[in-house]
């Protein structure tokens, strides 16, 4: 039984509509929360730290690690973990996992678990682990709603907090948007977002092409917002459509990702479809007005597919 103080935190993962990888380089991007969650508990442990009942392990444990350190916990510390998120699959359970350990950790050792705090605290713990991250997925994983991350200020929906890193600049915006009918569709591929950023990194130093593409996917992040403001979902699903071409033209596509953006783009009613999240594998997101068939068509592609559930709920402290 436990007598010392305790932490628990949950946080959500995520959906990125647009913007991916751009983002990382200052461009904006726009995500959602999913209903799905990391639920991290904490406590004192006696002597070293251990997760789900392993001793914790620097390089299996990375984002715990990396949490621990950067929260600066004077004691060793018992975490357990709970998800319903699938990890390496482009929907932000690193970024939940981050924000959820963060905001359990520092209620452990009684200091704010204020959401800009851990929005920060988790994002260095994401660019720590990975070697290189924007502050996207913990954003929306602490916010929860709809994120629009932008390079300047912008007068839409309600500022929430800025994050600078690397001479970039992010101001996050909770935006209200309409019910979108989203699809998701998990390629079971997994693959480690810090290798498909570096290999993003790669194309943007060695090519004007892969700038190009960077810069037009902030661009069109922003026609997206003033598409959804419209209620405008053709031209919100073209520009999906054209974001995973630029995705595609960054080397983040696999032939099973377009397959499925494929597959889902033949339904009569979808919009339009695109990977989602880092890429080399992991999963397409879909707008579409028949999520149903759509999740049926993924499926027999040998996805892993759901109808998106938006949720206002981002980072939760339980006391
Ligand atoms: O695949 P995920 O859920 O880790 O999302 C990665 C999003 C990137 O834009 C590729 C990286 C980042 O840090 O923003």
């Amino acid at each position: 039984m436990t007598t010392g103080p305790v932490g628990h935190a949950s946080a959500p993962g995520k959906v990125i509509l647009l913007g991916e990888h751009a983002v990382v380089y200052g461009e904006p991007s726009l995500s959602l929360a999913l209903e799905r969650r990391i639920h991290v508990d904490a406590e004192v442990a006696e002597r070293a730290s251990t997760v789900n009942g392993h001793a914790l392990d620097p390089a299996r444990h990375g984002y715990i690690h990396h949490a621990i350190q950067l929260c600066a916990l004077a004691t060793p510390v018992r975490l357990q973990t709970r998800s319903n998120l699938p990890s390496a699959s482009g929907i932000g359970s690193s970024a939940a996992l981050s924000v959820a350990t963060v905001a359990a950790l520092l209620q452990l050792a009684g200091r704010a678990a204020d959401p800009a705090t851990v929005a920060r605290l988790a994002f260095e713990t994401e660019y720590q682990t990975q070697g290189a991250a924007s502050p996207n997925d913990t954003t929306i994983s602490t916010a929860g709603g709809a994120v629009l991350l932008s390079p300047r200020p912008l007068p839409l929906g309600e500022a929430l907090w800025r994050l600078e890193r690397d001479g970039h600049q992010w101001n996050a915006h909770r935006l209200h948007l309409p019910l979108l009918p989203l699809v998701l569709g998990n390629s079971g591929q997994r693959a480690r977002t810090g290798d498909q950023v570096a290999k993003v990194r790669r194309s943007v130093e060695r090519s004007g092409f892969a700038r190009d593409a960077i810069r037009e996917i902030g661009t069109l992040t922003l026609d997206a917002v003033q598409a959804l403001q419209a209620r405008d979902l053709v031209t919100l699903g073209r520009l999906m459509d054209r974001n995973h071409t630029l995705l595609h033209t960054l080397g983040v596509d696999t032939p099973q990702l377009a397959r499925l953006v494929e597959a889902a783009r033949q339904v009569p009613g979808t919009y339009g479809a695109k990977l989602t999240g880092a890429g080399g594998g992991g999963s397409i997101v879909a707008l579409t007005e028949d999520p149903e068939r759509v999740r049926q068509v993924l499926e027999s592609h040998g996805a892993q597919s759901f109808v998106v559930t938006a949720s206002p709920r981002g980072l939760e402290v339980t006391p």
